[in-house]
């Protein structure tokens, strides 16, 4: 059966065209998709026309799990492209029948789409789609994995504030344990030489995330907040992610111990940069007035560059 299915997509098979994690990606080439995406970003906002370099290409969304920013943007993204797009979440297909991921995924392919976008709560579940079909797989986040495409618009929407990020200072703060946005941006930043301050409550950072990537950059892990405000050039800012915690709730102090209040904003450096993956959970991890200043936030400058990243990767598998 598999062979069958294969056979739909034997001119596409090539595992480099797949895009599963920043770890283990060459720094050369992470480069390369950031400045490419950096490239992409007015075609990505319409300012510019698109060269629709992937006309009547079919690209497959499958998010088994809840998203609203990253299965826009990827949508958004296909078609900027002149690709299509077809969206599978876990309600309303066979999911709910008990259907697994995989098996879903071998039936699409078999009705000759190009490209896979997966999402989904299982840690490695993309690399497991992607072992099974021949076209190429993008993970849109899997468990507490890795966020890879989440990397690349941090990275962009940092560099476009900061220029190159060698020898600069990011701390990510929060819910580090349950975070594939933490994990695939640590690698990221560590691959380009930037040092990296994981802070967050004991319990959400895991023993060990210091060692976590090797690179130019560094890792560092603090549970004070405020001791290391003034030393950053760049601060992002994590839900605690509840659905992947097996914490029944958000700790009563957790924002006198970790939010981005305003007063903490005004520790800041002069010119630090302030991120948030989304959602935000505003008045918990990040007060409103800081989410929303607009000289020190980019959080809605994330999500644009989030399109322009994911136009990147999806030429990387699918253009030529
Ligand atoms: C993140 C995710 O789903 O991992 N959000 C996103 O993709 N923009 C972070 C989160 O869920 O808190």
């Amino acid at each position: 059966m598999l062979s069958f299915q294969r056979s739909y997509a034997s001119d596409l098979s090539n595992p480099a065209r797949d895009f599963l994690a920043i770890e283990g990606l060459p720094v050369s080439e992470l480069r390369a998709l950031i400045d490419h995406a950096e490239r992409l970003l007015p075609a990505a906002l319409g300012a510019a026309v698109s060269e629709e370099r992937l006309r009547g290409r079919i690209v497959a969304n499958i998010f088994f799990e809840d998203s609203t920013r990253t299965r826009v943007s990827f949508e958004i993204a296909a078609q900027r492209l002149g690709a299509s797009i077809v969206n599978l979440g876990a309600g309303g297909s066979s999911a709910s029948k008990g259907e697994t991921l995989v098996d879903t995924a071998c039936n699409i392919e078999a009705m000759g789409v190009d490209a896979f976008v997966v999402r989904t709560s299982i840690s490695g579940g993309a690399a497991l789609v992607a072992d099974a079909v021949s076209c190429p797989v993008i993970n849109a986040g899997d468990g507490r994995h890795e966020h890879p495409t989440q990397a690349l618009l941090d990275l962009l929407a940092m560099k476009l504030r900061l220029g190159d990020l060698a020898g600069k200072r990011v701390a990510i703060v929060g819910d580090i344990a349950n975070s594939r946005v933490a994990r695939s941006a640590t690698h990221a930043l560590v691959a380009l030489g930037a040092h990296v301050v994981i802070v967050g409550p004991p319990a959400l950072v895991p023993s060990g995330f210091d060692q976590l990537a090797r690179g130019a950059g560094s890792i560092t892990i603090s549970h004070d907040l405020d001791a290391i405000l003034p030393e950053v050039d760049a601060i992002m800012t994590l839900r605690i992610q509840l659905e992947r915690a097996a914490a029944t709730g958000i700790a009563p102090d957790y924002r006198t111990a970790y939010g981005l209040t305003e007063h903490r904003r005004h520790r800041l450096r002069k010119g630090a940069v302030i991120l948030h993956p989304g959602p935000v959970n505003r008045g918990v991890e990040i007060d409103d007035s800081v989410a929303d200043d607009a000289g020190s936030s980019v959080i809605l400058q994330q999500v644009s560059c989030g399109v322009a990243a994911r136009m990147a990767v999806l030429l990387r598998a699918l253009d030529r």
